[in-house]
């Protein structure tokens, strides 16, 4: 029987590409995922047929741009199942998106001694922004530590919460460990504490549903580039009353109602934050691969990768010098280390196997330190991998490791 995603292959060029003599195994899509035909026209046709600036033109060419960008807007409001269009901020990334986070929404609210939580497993996007702030504001930053699979305790959690409180810094998803934490749970109790929460979301929206109304986030954060999409745009909703107080994040042309000699008074959200020419052809690439993947299905495609990464799992176990971090609970990949062998030594090799791995401390050094190890090497699946690729992984990894005995 053919498996149930085999057939979105064909719409993937890049597996056209043979790699040192071999057919590419792309490994990495946590790093950046290949983006499928259907994407890559889109932005082609609004370049080559309806590519002009938004919303500063009144002929045609411009009105069609606007209204292919405003479009991608409301196709990423419904897939988030967000309150409101212009809850929808476009930023260049996931990492613009908190940057944006700390300077217009924690900055002015912030003084020294107030705390930010945030846990062990954070990428160094949602790391660093609060340290720049820790830097020049003194506020504190409290850790949430992690079990060596990445699993958080809600005890733990409670127990970070002072008066001082005013902001939690969560992952959604480990881009080491594959792991979410409760974040329901994690957002109620900060809502009881009168904090904001804002969620790292660049994991986890390719592979779960993020449905800002259920889960009652203040902020989501995440990159296109992930989601099958261009890189060069990425998205962060913001609840509508927040965004409406706070202050721009950049300044420049598209974000005011009015600039004269002596004053400026800013246009409303989402604009406000969108200063300059944004990522036009970019938002169109971006609805382009929410729509693709909607139209597959988040859930079918959270399945195929679970079957994968057992799978990966299994194989990779049966291999005495190397040993896996996290759980059965981690989505969609995989980190591991050699006994002997660096892991990227072990990428390397698997490189000339035509496998594309991720080897580093994968901009997570705090988790890194935490585990007691330097890097990991990390296999990531995506809808386009067949379990004909773990098994050329696992076949890679045995010839890596008998090299290096
Ligand atoms: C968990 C997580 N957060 C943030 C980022 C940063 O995303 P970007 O580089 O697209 O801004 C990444 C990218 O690897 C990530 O995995």
């Amino acid at each position: 029987m053919t498996p149930p995603l085999e057939k979105y292959r064909a719409d993937f060029p890049f597996l056209a590409r043979e790699i040192h003599g071999q057919p590419i195994v792309y490994l990495d899509s946590a790093a950046s995922a290949q983006a499928p035909k259907q994407v890559l026209h889109a932005m082609t046709a609004m370049r080559e047929s309806h590519y002009a600036n938004v919303h500063r033109g009144i002929h045609a060419l411009s009105d069609e741009a606007t209204r292919a960008y405003e479009k991608a807007r409301a196709v990423v409001q419904s897939f988030l199942n967000a309150e409101h269009e212009e809850e929808i901020v476009f930023t260049s990334g996931g990492t613009e998106a908190l940057n944006l986070v700390a300077r217009s929404f924690a900055a002015p609210i912030m003084a020294e001694g107030d705390e930010i939580i945030l846990s062990l497993l954070e990428h160094h996007s949602n790391i660093v922004p609060w340290h720049m702030l820790r830097k020049e504001k003194g506020v504190v930053l409290k850790w949430l530590e992690c079990d060596p699979a990445g699993h958080v305790s809600l005890k733990d959690y409670e127990k970070l919460f002072s008066k001082r409180t005013k902001l939690v810094a969560m992952t959604a998803m480990s881009n080491v460990l594959g792991v979410s934490p409760p974040l329901k749970e994690m957002i109620k109790i900060a809502h009881q504490k009168d904090a904001a929460v804002v969620l790292d979301g660049c994991q986890s929206a390719v592979h779960q549903k993020s449905d800002m109304r259920d889960m009652d986030c203040d902020f989501f954060a995440f990159s296109a580039h992930k989601l099958y999409g261009p890189n060069g745009i990425g998205v962060l909703y913001g609840k509508k009353a927040h965004l409406e107080k706070m202050p721009p994040f950049k300044g420049g042309g598209a974000m005011i109602a009015s600039v004269t000699r002596d004053a400026i008074n800013y246009a409303p959200p989402p604009q406000r934050f969108e200063a300059g020419t944004p990522p036009i052809t970019e938002a169109v690439g971006l609805a382009k691969a929410v729509e693709y993947v909607s139209e597959i299905g988040l859930d079918k495609i959270a399945q195929h990768e679970k079957e994968l990464l057992h799978h990966a799992r299994e194989e990779i176990a049966k291999i005495n010098a190397i040993r896996i971090l996290g759980d059965e609970k981690s989505a969609a990949l995989l980190s591991f280390v050699g006994e002997t062998a660096h892991p990227h030594d072990l990428a390397t090799i698997a490189d000339r196997k035509g496998v594309a791995l991720r080897a580093g401390h994968h901009c997570a050094q705090p988790l890194m330190e935490h585990l007691g190890i330097g890097a990991t090497a990390r296999a990531s699946f995506a809808l386009y991998n067949r379990h004909q690729e773990v098994e050329a992984l696992a076949k890679a990894l045995r010839y890596a490791v008998e090299f290096f005995a």
